[in-house]
């Protein structure tokens, strides 16, 4: 090798790099700029037709020798970075024309992304004497991606209340802390959702026919139960095609089951459950007035829409899918509920056989949006939600 020429070529690049630096930051002022008209004019800090045109320019303008889908992908994180510093523009001035700006303190937990940067815009907000205290019982609670969604949606709003994860080990003894503690509110999660019907004071109609609930509300030392599981699954699959009218071949008999099974037959939809252990799913299509096919029967099966509702694909064991490939194509649509990873390999493969596919991701949110909606009365930003969640999970890796 010679050294010469190396030293030579790496003191070209330090060059380059400062140069795209400068061009960078160039590039984010200007973007800046744009927040600030956008917070003004309330418009929409994603615009999708102007992000299209850019790439579009991009790829034509492109001379290599940077392949095309390599430059979108640098040009991709620029842009998700643009859009975040917009939005803190908006943050910023939604917070400065608020009475009473709040952000949690406990957003310091979370590390890297959109909320941990309106964190740092914020630090002098901390929690208060009258802060409400929403959480999570669960376990684990580890990976929840909820923390990060509500403290995100307070925030933003500058509502005083903060969202924490609640390991649980023995459920009556958490609920006695949250009426004890006046904890206003819970989202319940694995393996809690049935078992915490038996323990609450009431339950609404939907909980009680999905016969699982998911979210907690705690008002004068009486908590109630609700289930919006179903409003998440519904969302995500009429982004697909019309319920109405239409076969859904579920996977699975589990407690997500019986909320997509729900959510689907009261919207006119036509499931069809399909499970390995032929006892469980029939007695879940049995409750649901629906057929049961088991699941080695899968091949004979017709219908316009696949859901998968069993883990099977969820991060660590990403290469796993719960149906061969084969069957795929006489499908119209696939959703997953899975939502790490983002994309499974069954909606990989649903992709390329010709369906239009959604990650449990969309529903995560959905589920998320009404919670947050339920406890505050307010609407959610139900887009800085789903931005902030799909951050975090496009950049964990997982
Ligand atoms: N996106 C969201 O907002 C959201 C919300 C809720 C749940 N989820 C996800 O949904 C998934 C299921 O949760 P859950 O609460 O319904 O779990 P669950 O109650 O344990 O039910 C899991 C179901 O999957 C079936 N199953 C498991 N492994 C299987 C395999 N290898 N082959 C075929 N079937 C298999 C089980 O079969 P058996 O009947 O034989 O036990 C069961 O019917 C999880 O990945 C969870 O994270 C997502």
């Amino acid at each position: 090798m010679n050294k010469d020429s190396l030293k030579k070529f790496r003191l070209k690049i330090e060059g380059l790099d400062l140069e795209i630096l400068r061009l960078l930051n160039d590039r984010a002022s200007v973007s800046l700029e744009i927040g600030k008209l956008k917070a003004e004019d309330g418009l929409d800090i994603r615009d999708r037709e102007r992000e299209e045109a850019i790439f579009e320019y991009l790829s034509h303008e492109n001379k290599g020798p940077l392949k095309t889908f390599e430059m979108n992908q640098i040009f991709e994180k620029i842009i998700s970075i643009s859009r975040r510093l917009q939005s803190m523009e908006t943050f910023n001035r939604a917070d400065s024309e608020s009475a009473t700006p709040t952000l949690p303190s406990s957003f310091k937990g979370e590390g890297s992304g959109v909320g941990a940067e309106l964190l740092h815009a914020k630090e002098s907000c901390t929690i208060g004497g009258r802060t409400s205290v929403y959480g999570l019982l669960g376990t684990p609670v580890a990976q929840s991606m909820s923390p990060l969604m509500h403290n995100t949606a307070f925030a933003l709003l500058g509502i005083d209340a903060v969202y924490l994860p609640f390991k649980v080990d023995n459920l009556p003894g958490a609920l006695a802390g949250m009426r004890a503690l006046h904890i206003k509110g819970a989202s319940v999660t694995h393996p809690f959702k049935e078992q915490v019907i038996g323990l609450i004071d009431e339950i609404d109609d939907t909980a009680n026919k999905i016969g699982a609930v998911n979210t907690l509300i705690c008002e004068k030392n009486t908590i109630r139960g609700t289930n919006t599981d179903c409003v998440g699954a519904v969302r995500c699959i009429e982004a697909l095609l019309p319920i109405k009218g239409h076969t859904f071949v579920v996977l699975g008999a589990g407690g997500a089951a019986r909320a997509v099974v729900f959510g689907i037959s009261s919207k006119g939809g036509t499931p069809v459950v399909v499970g390995r252990t032929e006892e469980k799913g029939r007695a879940l299509a049995g409750e649901f007035d629906c057929a049961f096919v088991p699941l080695s029967q899968i091949d004979d099966i017709k219908g316009d829409c696949l859901v998968n509702t069993t883990p099977v694909g969820m991060y660590p064991k990403a290469d796993e899918t719960p149906v061969p490939r084969s069957v795929l194509g006489k499908y119209k649509a696939v959703a997953d509920v899975i939502y790490n990873p983002l994309k499974t390999r069954l909606l990989r493969e649903a992709e390329a056989a010709g369906c239009a596919v959604a990650s449990g991701f969309e529903m995560f949110v959905y589920q998320g949006v009404e919670q947050f909606t339920i406890w505050t009365g307010r609407d959610a930003p139900a887009k800085e939600m789903r931005e902030v969640v799909y951050h975090r999970l496009s950049g964990s890796g997982q």
